[in-house]
């Protein structure tokens, strides 16, 4: 088991790059599958989650190549298969994005429900209520879903929530479905505006991503396409808050500043100096800054995927702050964690409230998953003394060489292998 070991209190400066957003990669890794010819797709991350993904593309009998200077080269050619692996699928949940694009282009999936995780039970319920509206037959059984068309027809569909995983999923089915279908209610990421964009690429017709409704005109044939993905903005966000919280002097580089709008705004409000260029970000530790509250949104609102990050810069805030989680239905996972390096944090239902502290304190603590992870490295940097931080794996699965990126900044972070100490 790996363990990372962190010394506290230096204060850190310089630059980092921001990679290819992982929540935009995996869905267009899906989309792959929908052309006849290979894509190749350029500024992947290097994670475990397109690892992961890649594997089970590849168990399909696709071709997958990964070059090391971050280009994912997909042919599905020569698919054969549609039934993904349990014990690949349970690593990474983005698999049942594999969905939409086999029910489209083979009529047939099977993939095994992915499950919940720390953060929640992860249901799939939009996801299956649009495939059955586009005319799929869906079923369940040993905890598989498979799903089954002759044909999908057009049709209009209105998401309870808007999901980002339903909206991509439904969005793919329809690139080849007879006649237009219209989602509404639909998520706004700027990911699924990126997939759009590659699915229209390959040569769908996908009208409105970004707003409340995607209309979509289904074609005979799609062709596979270059594309690059944009830029990871809770990557971004990240370390935005890590140079809130231990840096002197931060620039954050290859981002695009309006998709983290939400988060500059409420920085400024606890009175925190951010710059901002064209696709750089530059922020400055402030020894003082408020406690504010967050209340986490789908797109354009403030994101959950940095909710635990922030909730690290409350804990050491002037004041009272309270964080509610409009989500997940248990994202607070982290909230232990951080009590035990001394935050005084209680959650009473979908709501943190963090009194603020003048420093925290090193400790032995776990991460639970992937944000809650980063939150926790932040805390380590800015505490006093050494902590002990295992669950490194889950830090992997979303960050490209973040402890090479924080080192190069100063940082004083080991990784040991081992059990506990
Ligand atoms: C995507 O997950 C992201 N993952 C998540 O990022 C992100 O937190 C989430 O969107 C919200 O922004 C990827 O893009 C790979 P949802 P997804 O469907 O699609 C409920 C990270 O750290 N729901 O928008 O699974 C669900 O339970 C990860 O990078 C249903 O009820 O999120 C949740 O409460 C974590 N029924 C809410 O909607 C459904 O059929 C939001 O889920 C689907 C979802």
């Amino acid at each position: 088991m790996k363990r990372l070991v962190i010394e506290g209190g230096n204060s850190l400066s310089g630059s980092i790059k921001i990679n290819g957003a992982k929540n935009a990669a995996l869905p267009i890794m899906a989309g792959a599958l929908l052309g006849d010819s290979t894509s190749i797709l350029e500024n992947i991350p290097y994670i475990s989650d397109v690892e992961n993904l890649g594997k089970i593309i590849k168990s399909f009998g696709v071709e997958v190549e990964w070059k090391e200077n971050g280009q994912l080269i997909i042919n599905p050619h020569n698919i054969n298969h549609f039934e993904a692996p349990y014990q690949l699928v349970r690593k990474i949940r983005a698999s049942n994005l594999l969905i939409g694009p086999l029910l489209a282009k083979y009529g047939v999936a099977e993939i095994p429900l992915p499950g919940g995780c720390a953060i929640g039970t992860r249901p799939m319920d939009l996801h299956l209520k649009g495939f059955e509206a586009l005319g799929a037959t869906v079923t369940m059984e040993h905890g598989i879903i498979k799903v089954k068309a002759d044909k999908l027809e057009g049709a209009s569909i209105y998401l309870d929530f808007p999901s980002v995983g339903a909206t991509e999923n439904i969005m793919m089915a329809a690139t080849l479905a007879e006649g237009i279908t219209t989602i509404e209610n639909v998520a706004k990421e700027p990911e699924i505006v990126d997939l759009a964009n590659y699915l229209n690429a390959l040569g769908a017709k996908v009208k409105g991503a970004g707003t409340d409704v995607i209309k979509i005109t289904g074609v005979s044939q799609l062709h596979g396409v270059n594309h690059s993905v944009i830029p990871d903005r809770i990557e971004a966000g990240t370390y935005i808050l890590m140079g809130a919280i231990c840096c002197d002097d931060l620039r954050v580089e290859n981002i695009i500043p309006k998709h983290l709008e939400a988060l500059i705004l409420k920085l400024r409000e606890a009175g925190i100096e951010i710059e901002e260029g064209e696709d750089w970000i530059r922020i400055q530790r402030s020894e003082l800054f408020k406690a504010i509250d967050i209340k986490t949104l789908p797109y354009s609102g403030f994101p959950t995927d940095l909710q635990p990050q922030i909730m690290t810069l409350m804990a050491v805030a002037q004041g009272t702050s309270i964080i509610t989680e409009n989500i997940f239905e248990n994202r607070f996972m982290h909230v232990d964690e951080l009590k035990r390096m001394g935050a005084n944090i209680k959650v009473e239902g979908c709501c943190a409230i963090i009194e603020g502290e003048k420093m925290l304190k090193g400790a032995s603590v776990h991460a639970t998953d992937l944000r809650a992870g980063a939150a926790l490295v932040m805390a380590a940097l800015a505490a006093e003394g050494e902590t002990y931080l295992s669950g490194v794996e889950y830090i992997e699965r979303g960050y490209q060489s973040m402890i090479e990126k924080l080192v190069a900044l100063g940082a004083k972070i080991k990784c040991i292998e081992g059990s506990e100490g």
